[in-house]
């Protein structure tokens, strides 16, 4: 029997990101709330014929074309960089893999597509390598370290749930979930925005503000109440490089939505509705205007395998 394993991802919105002055590791700090949604990257790993290497197929689910055809699937791809990691950590060649990714989350839209993606096939290979090779199961916390080798929203999106990064984002502090369900409407891009331009972007306008406590926040009791105290210190500088969001934003939110923010390093919408039909009404106003509206719950479990 050939060993086939399926794992899978979440999306992640950033309900607050604060972002302070760029270190000299090239990267800058931040005080991040994340939150994961039931907008899942799937993947499935088969074992491929001796010697014939890594093959990747990349389609989509509810995503533009020009999303999935942006998408690389030669040793570029971070799922490829994932096999090849792990398999160094354990101390073993790289395995011969046909690796299947089925992409949900907008790509480089400030969701964690491609970290998710990472996120699944640590879980995937950690999985394979043990029914292959006999290589111990590492837990979470190894995963993690060896994801943030990869990117550093890759440790969220194993952890999942609701969680305080800092560091660049890598060092993880779960959360008790939220006390209310949260329902968002994403509005995707046709176009990507690359994370360092953004960041570089936050750099040349140069506003810091100080750090809040997140554990305040994530114990609010109401969308309402969350929606206010929604922040992204990145949102000016994607609205710089792509001023069409400013107008999307005020968009939603008069048509309802909580709150309306720019997830991440953008330039993907995440709106915050306080019920789903009226996040399901709003995306149905939006894709007539030929806009990529996908309706999302918060909050969803991290990386796992999937029967
Ligand atoms: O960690 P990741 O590979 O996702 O980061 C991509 C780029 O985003 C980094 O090379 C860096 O330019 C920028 N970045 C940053 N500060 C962070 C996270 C990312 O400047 N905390």
């Amino acid at each position: 029997m050939n060993t086939i394993i399926r794992a899978s991802a979440p999306a992640k919105v950033n309900l607050v990101f604060e972002v302070g002055q760029l270190a000299t590791d090239g990267y800058h700090p931040v005080n991040s709330l994340f939150l994961a949604l039931d907008l899942r990257e799937e993947l499935t790993l088969v074992k491929g014929e001796q010697g014939t290497g890594i093959s990747i197929y990349v389609h989509g689910d509810s995503l533009p074309e020009s999303h999935i055809d942006s998408v690389p699937t030669d040793q570029s791809n971070l799922v490829h960089k994932t096999a090849v990691l792990f398999a160094q950590k354990l101390g073993r060649p790289t395995p011969d893999l046909q690796i299947d990714i089925r992409k949900r989350i907008p790509v480089a839209g400030g969701m964690a597509g491609g970290s998710a993606d990472a996120a699944a096939m640590l879980i995937a290979m950690n999985e394979f390598m043990h029914l292959e090779h006999g290589t111990p199961i590492l837990a979470i916390e190894e995963l993690a370290v060896i994801g943030a080798e990869l990117g550093s929203d890759v440790p969220f999106c194993i952890y999942g749930g609701l969680a305080i990064g800092t560091g660049r984002g890598e060092v993880i502090t779960p959360l008790t979930d939220l006390a209310f369900e949260t329902n968002w409407l994403l509005c995707a891009s046709s176009k990507g925005l690359s994370t360092p331009t953004v960041f570089a972007a936050f750099d040349e306008m140069g506003s810091h503000t100080p750090f809040s406590d997140l554990n305040e926040i994530s114990a609010t009791t109401s969308p309402a109440e969350l929606g206010q105290k929604m922040a992204n210190d990145l949102e000016q500088a994607a609205f710089r490089l792509m001023p069409s969001l400013r107008d999307l934003v005020d968009q939603l939110e008069q048509l309802g939505a909580v709150r309306a923010m720019v997830s991440g390093s953008g330039p993907t919408i995440a709106a915050l509705f306080d019920s789903e039909a009226k996040a399901i009404e709003v995306s149905k106003v939006l894709k007539s205007q030929g806009l990529v509206a996908l309706t999302a719950k918060g909050q969803a479990p991290g990386a796992r395998l999937d029967g």
